[in-house]
């Protein structure tokens, strides 16, 4: 459809919203609550990407030789859409940022991806179709998660012949139980996300089941999340399972360096960005994991995750605590950030659609 019959499509969402009952807009977590929709479009014998349709959201047929499910040949991404402040439409956050990720993604994986302008559309047209999933403003968002599949039968190792271009969209508040509550995380310096060379940096299926079971076990000891370290020297910071990592000391922001075994977090670069506009020098290096130790505040980004505050590290036994709450420079960059993307502030950079 044409974009002026997108648009136009917007301008009923207020009312939309208000009829629909079957959700309460307070106990939004980050639970699948499955909407109305879902965007899919095909590529066969592994070329070009054909134009998409919108189908009612559901289950999917899948061969069960296909490459995803043998041998875990699929992306993902994620991003997320608000109610635009004063407006009876919708915005999106970088998406271009996300599309371009996946296209990097899908070559390390042997895979065709769809371009820009497809991903884009795609993600608009799964938006209007679920509008009525959006959350009012302030409740929360519309998580959008784009996914890339080699559907296509294959038995021995090789890329799949046909892939599938999935869009599927859930309302959510908060990530961690927590809601906008600091959280606590666990090093565990036995389990490692990513390794050099592997696809740490690129947004892959495969790099998420490997950390269920270290999830697991510190949930279990009540903390929120694990913090990986690197691979070779078990010495310095990489990321947590599902947001990368910020110490503060001073006026210094660090965060590791995206070098491959790290995600390069879309609202990372867009942190990094905002924190150096307004006089904070940002860091991307190595970061030792001794400097936690006098860190005077940590926290995790993420689409899902958005600025998370950390309230405490716990390593080899010790905990570590910093400083939280409303005088943070955490909550500053959050209240900066969600401020664009909410459209409560100009968009000086043009990052929103
Ligand atoms: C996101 O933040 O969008 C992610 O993809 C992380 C996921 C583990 C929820």
């Amino acid at each position: 459809r044409a974009a002026s019959s997108l648009q136009q499509e917007c301008f009923d969402t207020v009312r939309s919203v208000e009829e629909n009952a079957e959700i309460d807009w307070d106990k939004l977590g980050f639970g699948l609550v499955p909407t109305d929709y879902m965007y899919v479009m095909r590529c066969s014998n592994g070329v070009k990407f054909s134009s998409g349709v919108l189908n009612p959201y559901g289950n999917i047929e899948l061969s069960p030789s296909s490459g995803v499910l043998n041998y875990g040949q699929g992306l993902f991404e994620g991003l997320k859409a608000y109610r635009k402040e004063g407006s009876s439409g919708f915005l999106l956050f970088r998406p271009e940022e996300n599309a371009l990720r996946m296209k990097m993604g899908a070559e390390r994986m042997c895979m065709p991806s769809p371009s820009v302008d497809q991903f884009i559309h795609a993600v608009k047209e799964t938006v209007l179709a679920n509008k009525r999933w959006v959350p009012p403003q302030g409740k929360g968002s519309l998580y959008i998660r784009p996914l890339l599949i080699g559907s296509g039968p294959i038995l021995g190792l090789a890329p799949a012949p046909d892939y599938m271009f999935m869009v599927y969209a859930a309302p959510v508040g908060t990530y961690f139980k927590e809601g906008l509550a600091p959280i606590n995380l666990v090093i565990d310096d036995t389990v490692h996300r990513a390794t050099p060379g592997g696809t740490g940096g690129v947004k892959t299926i495969t790099n998420y089941a490997p950390v269920l079971k270290a999830q697991a076990q510190a949930k279990s000891k009540g903390f929120t999340d694990v913090l990986y370290l690197d691979s070779v020297n078990k010495k310095y910071l990489e990321e947590a399972s599902s947001c990368n990592i910020f110490i503060l000391k001073g006026n210094v922001i660090s965060t590791p360096a995206t070098m491959g075994t790290i995600l390069p977090g879309i609202t990372r670069k867009s942190i990094i960005e905002i924190a150096r506009d307004h006089g904070y020098q940002v860091e991307e290096r190595l970061v030792p994991v001794e400097e936690l130790i006098d860190a005077d505040e940590v926290f995790c980004t993420g689409t899902a995750v958005v600025v998370a505050p950390v309230s405490s590290i716990t390593y080899q036994g010790q905990r570590f605590q910093y400083k939280t709450g409303a005088e943070t420079v955490s909550q500053k960059l959050y209240k900066m950030l969600t401020a664009i993307q909410m459209g409560l502030e100009e968009d000086k950079k043009s990052w929103t659609v």
